[in-house]
């Protein structure tokens, strides 16, 4: 069996069209949705992501502040400049680029935003209303994952599926999602004891790990749909996912490729929160 490829340029163009459309529509009612990002410090890899947001926005419609800070900000300063964005009618979405330098404590700014305004979807608000399947902003990378499995015509209901990681930005939030679906979830860790036997039995297999080919051809299903979020920057300086791509295909109905996978479509996802933020606060 060879794999088809789940593309996510394709995918996170039409959800940007989406977010375009909405906008386009927030925009005759007099509402432009707007996102503040904020950058702390000089990470290579926020810093492409951090323009990849801007130029999204751009894309749709929808007006951006980008505020770069210094790599020695302190908590307090980070802290005054998430209140005013918060106080601020104009802005909808505030977005802090995670990691934060060590000084800062990255609960407390998570904490700072409001939950109205929090388009990552990371507040202990949003977190706990995703669980309980409340109305939330859902976290972009999880809800760019169930958008991918479900382009592919396969029912997620009834059937198994196995996310490998137990981030509170992907793992958690992917297994809930997939287990709001009617799916049969199980979440493996880096202390689970038989993973490649729970792998092989997955219909779904989500792979949020951090390692580069984590995944092996032997740990995959035949037919399986493998959704791989991992973007690891190899010694080759290129990018690679936390499966085996090769092997992989080689077993997978569908699979997403590293690059032009979920990074695309958790950056479109973002677009959407965004703009049912400023739909939300103005009352529309
Ligand atoms: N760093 C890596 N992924 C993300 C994300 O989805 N949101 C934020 N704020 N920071 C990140």
């Amino acid at each position: 069996m060879q794999a088809q490829i789940i593309d996510g340029k394709i995918l996170s163009a039409q959800v940007k069209a989406e977010a375009a459309a909405e906008t386009a529509a927030l925009k005759e009612k007099g509402v432009t949705p707007c996102l503040a990002v904020i950058l702390v410090g000089e990470d290579p890899a926020s810093q492409v992501y951090v323009r990849g947001k801007a130029k999204d926005c751009h894309d749709c419609g929808i007006d951006s502040r980008v505020i770069r800070l210094p790599e020695e900000t302190t908590q307090a300063e980070l802290l005054k400049l998430v209140g005013e964005l918060a106080a601020d009618k104009a802005v909808n979405g505030i977005l802090v680029q995670l990691p934060l330098p060590a000084q800062i404590d990255e609960k407390a700014v998570i904490d700072a935003i409001p939950p109205e305004k929090d388009v990552d979807g990371f507040s202990p608000v949003n977190v706990g209303r995703m669980q309980i399947g409340e109305p939330c902003f859902l976290p972009c990378t999880p809800a760019g994952c169930i958008r991918m499995i479900e382009s592919t015509g396969t029912p997620i209901e009834g059937k198994r599926a196995v996310v490998i990681g137990r981030s509170n930005i992907v793992g958690k939030p992917a297994a809930l999602l997939l287990l709001a679906k009617n799916a049969t979830v199980t979440i493996c860790h880096s202390r689970t004891a038989n993973l490649k036997e729970l792998c092989s039995s997955a219909d779904i297999l989500v792979a949020a790990v951090g390692k580069a080919g984590f995944v092996t051809g032997d740990m995959i299903k035949p037919g399986a749909v493998v959704i791989d979020v991992g973007i690891n920057r190899g010694e080759d300086g290129k990018l690679h996912g936390d499966v085996d791509f090769a092997a992989a295909c080689e077993k997978a109905s569908y699979i997403t490729p590293v690059p032009g996978g979920v990074g695309l479509m958790t950056r479109a996802m973002l677009m959407k929160n965004t703009v049912q933020a400023a739909a939300r606060q103005n009352g529309l």
